[in-house]
Formats: C-alpha cells, structure tokens, sequence
C-alpha cells in the first residue's frame, strides 16, 4: 500500500488516473486541485472514502505542498494549464502553473526525497511534417511551438535539472493527445460530440488536416501506473497508441455515429501556429517495462465517448454554452 499525491486529479486525464489506481492497485490516493475552470467534482463522485482524500488547493502553495509531501509516498503530477487555444489569449496561468508550479513540487521532493512523476505532452517536440515518416523519440530536440507547449517543455527540462543536480527521483512520459470520458468541452472530441447533440455542425480548424495521434486515457493511465512502478529514475518515456488520424477523419466518425453526411461540418479560422502532425513512437515503454495499448481500435473508442457525452449530459451541460461564447468571440 502506498500513499499517492496526485495533482490534477479533478481534471480530465488526473481523474482517470484517480479511478485507475483505485480499482488497480491497494494504494490510497491524495488529489490536490485547485478547481480551475477545468475541474470537475463530479469526475471524483463514488470513490472509496476509506482510500480517496480531496485537497482544495493550488500546487504553487510551497506550504500546503511540502505539508502534503510530508505525508505521502509518491506524487503524479498532473495539474496544469492544458488547453492550447486558451494559452493564445491569455498566457499567465500557464507561465505560473505549469512552471512556478512545477517550481514548487520539485522543491519538495528535493527536500523530502519522494518518488516524484511527471506527467508531460509530446506536443513539446513542435510538430512533423505530414509526409514525414519519422515519429517523436525520446531524443527528439525540443522545439514547442505554443505557450501551451513551451511551459510542458519548461517544465520537463525543470524535472531532468532536479533529477541531475538535486538527486530527486524523478520519471517524466510525455503522452500524445488523450481521449474519453470526462474531458472538458472546450477540447476538439468533446466539443464536436457535445455540438452534434445540440445539432450545430462540427467547427475544423484551417484546411481539418492537422493530424493528432489518439489514445485513450485508460491506456495512459496503465502507462503512468508502470512507468511508477517499473520506470528508471531520471528517465523520459514516450506515451502512445498509434492513432494517427486526420481531424476530418474524426470528425467523419462522429457524423457517421449521429447518422448524418461525412460532410456536415464547418471549417472555421485555423489556430496560430497550429501544429501539424504529432506521432509518437512508444517502442521505449514497450521493450523496456512491458507495456501494450488496450484500445487499439479508434472506431469503438470513439462510439463508448460518445455514449458517455449522450448519457451524462449533467456533467458537460453547465460549461457548454460558455466555452462556446469564447469560441465565437475568436471566429471558431
Ligand atoms: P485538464 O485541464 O482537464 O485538468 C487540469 C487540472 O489541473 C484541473 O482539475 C485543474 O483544476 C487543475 N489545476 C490547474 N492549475 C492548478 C493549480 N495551480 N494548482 C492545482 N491544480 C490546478 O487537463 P488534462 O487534459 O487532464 O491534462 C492533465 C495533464 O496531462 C497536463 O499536465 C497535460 O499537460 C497532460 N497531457 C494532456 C494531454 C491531453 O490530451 N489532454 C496529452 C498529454 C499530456
Ligand atoms: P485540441 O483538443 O485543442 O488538442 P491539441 O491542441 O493539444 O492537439 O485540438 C486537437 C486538434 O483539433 C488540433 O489540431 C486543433 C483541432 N481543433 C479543431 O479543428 N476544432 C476545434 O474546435 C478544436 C477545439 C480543435
């Protein structure tokens, strides 16, 4: 039994995790969130409350922080700024968050000398070229192209200077985009889902060409679980599931889904510097701790996200009509 900090644990892929280790594992679980925009109570609803502890409360707090780390095992963090489109408008939250933040935990885990896991994006390694075979390494060259991604890469980089010059025990897994139940609105799946609902018609972005590699948030929650328990401290290890898709081709599957033409969709102003092509090569966390995808078909993944969107509207519903007054007002 082990006692777990998670930080983000109120958010999309941190309440994964959250329901992940407690059906997984013996271990008891800390969540601390500060209840952003982003979190949702509700993901944390029916956990065990012999095993499941809540902490409101902002990761760059060093004293609620070094308290916390006092009392526990290990932390995964994953509380962050997290959506791209929001970092274009206003950067400062990412600039503290995912920085200052990060700052702050690895002062204490330097300080205490607890297992500490980073949770980070491939979208720090920028982007590829859409004829390009090559996919991102664990030695691919950083080279962020957003606020979003340039604080991941901070923040990375912070983790492997802690682990070279302080000796904290660190791992970091950079994961491709996640997808699933409980995601926020305002991300690309859960918005054209929720907008099909409603009978608006799917927004793409520029030309819809841009490619992302998809994997489902139960498989990168076994990843960080392994990673925890097996990964090589001071190590970088590449998280994904060989979903390369098209934005179209998602958006299709969705239409398809509702029973409406592969075409019914807008496309609206692109993004700045809007990323290309992520794929991520995951061979590292195969050969090296064993570890495989379990959704490996896109198509079924995408039909049981869409059920849970249809049967738990109470859950989106309140943030719905918000995030798409933030859309409008950029033209999207
Ligand atoms: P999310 O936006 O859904 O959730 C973030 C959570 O962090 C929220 O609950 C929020 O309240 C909390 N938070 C934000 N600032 C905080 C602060 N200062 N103190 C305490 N809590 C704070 O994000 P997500 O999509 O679940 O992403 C989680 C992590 O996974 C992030 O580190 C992100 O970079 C990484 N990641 C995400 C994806 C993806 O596809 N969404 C892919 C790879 C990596
Ligand atoms: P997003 O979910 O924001 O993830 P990320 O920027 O981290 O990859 O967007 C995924 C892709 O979908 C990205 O290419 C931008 C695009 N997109 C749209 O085409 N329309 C939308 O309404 C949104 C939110 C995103």
């Amino acid at each position: 039994m082990r006692r777990l900090l998670i930080t983000g644990g109120a958010g999309f892929i941190g309440s994964n995790f959250v329901h992940y280790v407690l059906e997984n594992t013996d271990d008891h679980v800390t969540v601390l969130d500060s209840l952003t925009y982003a979190a949702n109570l509700a993901s944390l609803e029916g956990l065990p409350a012999g095993r499941f502890r809540f902490v409101e409360g902002d990761i760059c707090d060093a004293t609620l922080v070094d308290g916390l780390f006092d009392t526990h095992d290990a932390v995964v963090h994953y509380a962050a700024e997290s959506h791209n489109d929001n970092s274009l408008v206003g950067p400062a939250p990412f600039v503290q968050t995912n920085l200052v933040g990060t700052f702050t935990l690895l002062e204490a885990a330097r300080r205490t000398g607890i297992r500490y896991h980073h949770i980070s994006t491939d979208e720090v390694y920028g982007d590829l070229e859409f004829d390009d075979p090559a996919r991102f390494t664990e030695s691919t060259p950083y080279n962020p192209s957003s606020p979003y991604s340039s604080t991941k890469a901070g923040s990375d980089l912070l983790v492997r200077a802690w682990v070279r010059s302080f000796g904290v025990r660190a791992t970091i897994s950079n994961c491709s985009n996640n997808y699933g139940p409980r995601q926020h609105v305002e991300k690309f799946i859960p918005r054209q889902i929720t907008n099909v609902i409603d009978g608006v018609r799917p927004r793409l972005y520029g030309d819809g060409l841009n490619v992302r590699d998809w994997i489902h948030a139960d498989d990168h929650s076994s990843a960080v679980l392994r990673i925890l328990d097996a990964g090589r401290i001071g190590e970088t290890y590449l998280i994904g599931a060989d979903g390369e898709k098209t934005n179209r081709e998602v958006v299709e599957l969705i239409l398809q889904h509702a029973g409406l033409a592969p075409d019914a969709y807008d496309l609206v102003t692109d993004r700045p510097g809007h990323d290309k092509r992520y794929a991520i090569d995951w061979s590292k966390l195969r050969d090296e701790l064993g570890w495989e995808p379990r959704y490996r078909d896109f198509g079924a993944g995408i039909e049981s996200t869409i059920d849970w969107y249809r049967e738990n509207e109470q859950w989106w519903r309140p943030q719905k009509a918000a995030t798409e007054q933030k859309y409008a007002a950029a033209g999207q």
